[in-house]
């Protein structure tokens, strides 16, 4: 699995006001929706394009677009929904497919509440979004969802990840043979003993939707 973290000042401004504490529901809506629009900047590096032609004015010019079948950019429900306009406005084209899941704060375990995606993936190149990827558990349902309906490859954008999570991915991946990269905007120092990042920026799903 591969693991790129952002390292960009716009990036890290952004961040730190979504990380404090005093930040609204409106402010940190907003920018959530303009972090994720420069992360899908450098999460869709390798997003498939076919080369074409086009006629400018002046004469032919030789360029691409983006290659059949579309991606298909998967929110996880609940506050991967504020990640999904940021998204669409990078990719317009894609297809959007939806899992629902929630963390029992309990145990942990990722449990999944709705799933409206595509039966068949062949060939897919998909993007999940989720604010937060901590245990792990969460990300590592949804992308064997994704792997079980045939996509090729995953990639996961995340406003913040800890070391825990991404380790977890890496051990239950580790002979996928398909490629899985991680975006993210910060790699935070850990997990407390409630499964939350620290320092974070607390439960992202209550901090956009209340
Ligand atoms: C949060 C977050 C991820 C998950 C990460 O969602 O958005 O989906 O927890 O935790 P994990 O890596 O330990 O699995 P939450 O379960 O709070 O649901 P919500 O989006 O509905 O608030």
């Amino acid at each position: 699995m591969e693991t790129l973290v952002v390292d960009h000042p716009l990036v890290a401004h952004k961040l730190t006001t979504l990380r404090d504490v005093r930040t609204d529901s409106p402010t940190f809506r907003r920018l959530a929706d303009e972090l994720v629009t420069l992360l899908a900047y450098e999460a869709t590096r390798d997003v498939r394009v076919t080369d074409v032609t086009v006629e400018t004015p002046v004469s032919p010019a030789h360029g691409v677009r983006l290659a059949k079948p579309q991606p298909l950019v998967v929110p996880i429900l609940r506050a991967g929904l504020g990640m999904l306009d940021g998204m669409t406005r990078l990719l317009p084209t894609a297809e959007v497919g939806f899992l629902g899941m929630i963390r029992n704060e309990s145990t942990l375990k990722a449990e999944t509440y709705a799933t409206r995606l595509p039966d068949d993936l062949s060939g897919r190149q998909c993007f999940v979004v989720d604010p937060m990827l901590a245990t792990g558990g969460t990300l590592a349902a949804a992308v064997q969802f994704l792997f079980d309906r045939g996509a090729v490859d995953v990639t996961a954008i995340c406003l913040l990840a800890a070391p825990e999570g991404l380790a977890y991915m890496d051990k239950v991946f580790a002979n996928s043979g398909k490629p899985i990269r991680v975006v993210t905007a910060a790699l935070d120092e850990r997990l407390n003993e409630n499964g939350y990042i620290v320092p974070g920026l607390g439960d992202a799903g209550d901090r956009l939707y209340g």
